[in-house]
This record gives C-alpha cells, structure tokens and sequence, in this order.
C-alpha cells in the first residue's frame, strides 16, 4: 500500500520527536512491504520564520495531497508576544478548520510498567482505559475575538450540527467499547452546554439507547479523573474543556509524552483523512537537548496507520514495541525518577526499532 503522509514538524522538540517517529514509520513500511512517501511542510513558529506564515499555502497543498498528517508541536517563546499579529497557535488551528477535523480522539490507557511514575496512586489506576473525544473545530477557540484596551472577548458558539456530528461519533465509538458514554459540559452556567446537553439527551435516548450515558460537569469531571478514573470509558466534550481535561489525564499514564492523538473529520469509507499528534506542546525549555519524549508521537503513528490507512497489524506491532521498551526501562527524563538513568530521544526510538 502507498503511504503518503505529511510531516509537519513544527517547533521546539517537534523535529526530535517527528524525526523519531519517521524512522518508526519506515521500518514498519519496510517490514510490511508498503511504499512510504513522506512529505515535509513548515508550519507554526517555523513558518512564521521562513514566511511570515503560521500555515503557508504549500502547506495546505501538501496536506491535501496526503492521505494522513504526522504532527510534532507548535510554539515558543520566540513567538509569544501577547501582541504579536501572528502566532505559531493559529497554524494548528487553522489546518484542524481547513480540513474538517472536527474529532480529535485521545485515548488514555495507562502502561501497568508506568504505574510507578504516575503522580496518582497505583491502586486508583489499574483497569483505567479511557477515551477523551474532544470536539475540535468550534467553541470559543473559534468565535469571533475582540479586544480594545480595556477589555477583551472571547465568543463561544456551538451549531446544533457540529454538536450533533461529535456526539454520534463518540457513541458510535463507545459502542465498541464498553457501552459507556459521560458526556461533559457546563450546563449549569453556560448556554452553549446546556444546548449541547439538550441535543446530547436527544442523540443518544434517539440512536444509541444500548448505551449507557452519563451527563457530567465539567468541575466534576476534573476531580473524577482523579479520584474514579477507572470509572470511565468514552468522554466526549466541547473543545475548551477536552484540552484542559486531557492534559490533566495525561498524568494517569505518568506523562504527557505518552499520550498520542488523532484528529478525524467525516469519513464514507470509515477510514478518514487524519491528523495525528502526540498532545504534549513543543517544551521549549527541553527543545534541542535530545531528551524529549518520543513515545507519544510514535503512537501517534500507530493511531494513523489503523484509523486512516487500515493497517491494524502494523499499528498493532508498533504500540507493542513501545509496550515493550517501557517494559524495559528504556524511559526518557519525563518519566524516570530516582536513581535510574533516562534514555535520550534516539535511544528510546532505537529500543522501538529493535523490537519491531
Ligand atoms: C492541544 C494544544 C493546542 C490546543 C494548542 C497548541 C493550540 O494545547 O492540542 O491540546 O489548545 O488545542
Ligand atoms: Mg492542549
């Protein structure tokens, strides 16, 4: 199969982790006879640079002209003028809007080796395996912004539509799962929550009664994250909420860089055009130094080669690898703590590798 894929690697440790997870990608393609074609595009902070541009037109076409897109990270402190005109951020968000990726699914399944490392107790995280559907494309991320010198605004709009499309596909998600839905909003203060509870009872009582469907909010949710995690099985929320409950989940698996993601518009076939990125941001307090975790980008990759190009043994292979250099103790300083010496970038990838 032809593998036309475009890399973005963007900013501060996104080269060191795309660069990592590259190499994934070649030697699976390579091990499983497929044609890998990877194209390289600027976006963020380095776009700026290069073209004054946070997502230059190529890069549009390059996309476009891929099957799939591979992430590293964007932004820094090189760019974060809080009145700069153009920010490495509008890059990302204008390639989630330009293509439609309204979804953006991150799962959360601690490793059992990593248990150890997490800030939260072990025994609350045995049996956690969860999925955050986070709505992508609307919300106050993309209502319209004022500003003069004595205020500021941020609108936050939802459709019944983008609600309605995020809602079923989670559903559609949960039931081949464990049939376990929590939909979160902030019904109580927000009129865009209580619309997206409203259209949420509507959804899942009209088209998935065998679910089992939960309505929380979204302070709630924060805490039993912490205190239940094992509790839940899919989550679906607007897009403000899933970004700052995803980081906050992304402890449960001891780090950010382990959590990868996949960004999914609307599919015929059931494989969509995606866009995959690990959730963690560009460090730039680490960038440069080889130590970044590469881990949640080459998931990340797995996510991509099962979900937009069908390859469920490839991506198989590579979250076993990963599974197993964890095992191993082949950990980057993120994780590591006390005595034991951390892996750098390469030395984690190449553990991948070995293992593949
Ligand atoms: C994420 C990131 C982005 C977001 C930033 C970089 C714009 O935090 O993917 O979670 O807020 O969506
Ligand atoms: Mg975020």
């Amino acid at each position: 199969m032809k593998l036309q894929i475009a890399v973005l690697a963007g900013d501060g440790i996104g080269p060191e982790v795309t660069q990592e997870a590259c190499r994934v990608l070649q030697a699976v393609a390579k091990r499983y006879g497929h044609l890998l074609s990877l194209g390289h595009g600027l976006i963020g902070g380095a776009a700026i640079d290069a073209e004054g541009d946070a997502l230059p037109f190529e890069t549009i076409e390059l996309c476009r002209n891929s099957r799939a897109i591979l992430l590293g990270a964007v932004g820094g402190p090189k760019w974060s003028d809080p009145d700069a005109t153009v920010r490495p951020e509008q890059g990302l968000l204008a390639l989630r809007k330009t293509f439609g990726l309204f979804a953006n699914l991150r799962p959360v399944k601690p490793d059992p080796h990593l248990r150890k490392y997490s800030p939260i107790k072990e025994e609350y995280l045995k049996d956690v395996d969860l999925l955050v559907v986070r709505e992508l494309t609307g919300g106050i991320y993309f209502g319209d912004k004022l500003r003069d010198e004595n205020s500021a605004t941020d609108v936050c709009r939802y459709t019944v539509g983008e609600i309605e499309r995020v809602l079923r596909l989670a559903g559609k998600l949960a039931m081949g799962r464990r049939r376990k839905l929590v939909s979160v909003d902030k019904a109580n203060v927000l009129e865009t929550s209580r619309l997206w509870r409203a259209t949420a009872q509507r959804i899942y009582a009209n088209e998935f009664p065998e679910l089992e469907v939960e309505h929380i909010l979204v302070d709630a949710a924060a805490m039993y994250l912490i205190n239940r995690p094992a509790d839940f099985d899919v989550m679906v929320t607007e897009n403000m909420f899933g970004d700052i409950l995803t980081d906050e989940a992304s402890m449960l698996a001891g780090s950010l860089g382990m959590l990868p993601s996949a960004s999914l518009g609307e599919s015929e076939d059931g494989l969509a055009f995606g866009l995959y990125e690990p959730i963690h941001g560009s460090a730039p307090d680490i960038a440069g130094r080889g130590v970044a975790n590469p881990y949640a980008t080459i998931l990340s990759t797995a996510l991509m080669l099962r979900l937009s190009f069908g390859l469920e043994d490839e991506a198989a292979a590579i979250e076993a690898a990963v599974a197993s250099a964890v095992k191993d103790g082949v950990l980057t300083p993120d994780l590591v703590r006390g005595s034991a010496t951390p892996s750098s970038t390469v030395q984690a990838a190449d553990a991948v590798l070995e293992r593949l």
